[in-house]
């Protein structure tokens, strides 16, 4: 096909690692691993994960990647080309994508209003109770940012594979990774004396966030544990989305995957353990154990900024900065590759040139988005889903908790047993690779990855309540 000649492509592995690690590094490596660490039992959340990802995130991060270079075709019509009976497995794997990319425009647009409320020094307005809640009911601001952020990630995409999205993370990928560091020592050196007169040091909240807690744990604990590192796991690596499957597309065929995989998954899980090590230890100093209770965008739009209020003025500014650009840098990258998955379907399915395929995804998205921003005021209602909430948080339970562990499970059965592990191992074997842990991958995807998927399903659809 002379659309498959023309295929956009990665310069070389670093270009593709640094893409792929993009995706995967995102705002739940920022703002949901470290609570949920430190709310498992901190050392021991944070085995089981790492675990989790040289098993279950390699097996399932190997095989998209894999389909994706195999047939050099995005998501829409890749898993057809593996087996004619997977057709459908397609179109949920690009309905996905469609759905996670409004909102997630609309979250990064709450993180650039962020940054700019520090850039321009309005740090300690944002400390107040209800400064939040008062800008997302806003009428127009957060259509604003949304706006701004969801320009942006159209503009990378429009620009290309080469040009656009590996230029990006070449760039943002390792400011990022300084920022971070960064901002983890310095949150190691805090210490702060509150009201009462108690004093709290970062490192007393690195050990929280380290050493393994045993307290009260019972079996059923422990598969709470196990079910969230999985569910975080699976959310971080971005797959049963499409994504890896289309960055997979774009690898050249002398690309060693095996290494690439292990890379990819270093860099995610090594950003995750950072995260934890700037966020943890600052909120404990400034909030103790009180801090450590909030949970989700609440810990990044509401704990942080009264952390940061309560440093000097001019610290808290700059650490303020500093936190939501990188924030924003973690944002931008991952909500490129979920357009691109998009466009790249629409490209190869409806042989549309990037061009147009740029611009109805763009309008999808941008009409869902703005959906999403009145969910807080004009279309306000309390949903009844398990997850509660507004437009935003069905739309997460429906991709999140409910399609994207059936388009992971039904990739298993793909592989394990319709066109057999070794379509994969194969294709990772390509030119004289060696696949370490091959035998474990062929166990993996046959059996032990789809029955966790299936248990991760029924919790986080909250038909099984662990
Ligand atoms: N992996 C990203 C993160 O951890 C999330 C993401 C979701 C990225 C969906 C792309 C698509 O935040």
């Amino acid at each position: 096909m002379d659309n498959q000649k023309k295929r956009s492509t990665f310069t070389g592995s670093l270009g593709f690692v640094l893409a792929a690690a993009g995706s995967a590094v995102g705002l739940g490596n920022i703002w949901r691993f470290p609570y949920l660490a430190a709310r498992d039992g901190g050392g021991l959340f944070l085995v089981v994960y790492v675990i989790l990802a040289l098993t279950f995130g390699f097996t399932l991060l190997t095989t998209e990647i894999a389909i994706g270079r195999k047939n050099g075709q995005s998501p829409l019509t890749a898993y057809g080309a593996m087996h004619p009976k997977m057709k459908w497995l397609g179109t949920i794997a690009c309905a996905v994508p469609m759905i996670i990319l409004p909102y997630y425009c609309v979250i990064g647009g709450w993180v650039l209003k962020y940054l700019s409320v520090y850039v321009t020094g309005q740090g300690a307005a944002a400390v107040a109770d209800g400064f939040f809640t008062g800008f997302i009911t806003a009428q127009w601001e957060p259509i604003i940012w949304f706006a701004i952020f969801i320009g942006a990630t159209i503009f990378v995409v429009y620009k290309g594979v080469d040009k656009g999205i590996e230029k990006l993370s070449k760039v943002l990928m390792p400011l990022l990774f300084l920022l971070i560091c960064g901002i983890a020592i310095f949150s190691l050196t805090l210490s702060h004396t509150d009201a009462a007169g108690v004093t709290r040091t970062g490192l007393q909240g690195l050990k929280i966030y380290l050493i393994p807690n045993f307290e009260g744990m019972t079996a059923g604990k422990f598969l709470r544990v196990v079910t969230d590192a999985m569910g975080q796991l699976f959310f971080s690596i971005s797959v049963a989305m499409g994504i890896m499957v289309t960055y997979g597309s774009y690898v050249k065929k002398d690309i060693n995957l095996n290494k690439s995989v292990n890379h990819i998954e270093i860099c995610d899980t090594g950003v995750a353990l950072i995260a934890g090590m700037m966020i943890i230890p600052a909120v404990y100093a400034f909030m103790g154990n009180e801090g450590l209770s909030f949970a989700g965008p609440s810990l990044m739009f509401v704990a942080l900024p009264k952390v940061f209020g309560a440093m000097s003025p001019v610290i808290g500014t700059a650490v303020g900065i500093v936190f939501f650009l990188t924030v924003s840098f973690a944002a931008l990258t991952s909500s490129v590759s979920i357009l691109e998955a998009i466009v790249s379907s629409f490209m190869d399915k409806f042989h549309m040139d990037r061009k147009k395929a740029c611009i109805v995804a763009s309008v999808i998205a941008v009409v869902l988005g703005l959906i999403v921003c009145l969910g807080y005021n004009v279309f306000y209602f309390e949903a009844a889903v398990p997850a509660g909430g507004q437009i935003l948080d069905i739309m997460d339970y429906l991709s999140n908790s409910v399609l994207m562990p059936i388009v992971a499970i039904a990739t298993c059965i793909l592989i394990g047993w319709m066109a057999k592990p070794n379509s994969i191992t194969d294709e990772v074997k390509l030119g004289g690779v060696k696949f370490g842990r091959e035998k474990l991958y062929v166990v993996m995807i046959k059996y032990v990855t789809p029955i966790m998927l299936f248990v991760l399903l029924l919790t986080s659809a909250g038909i099984l309540k662990l």
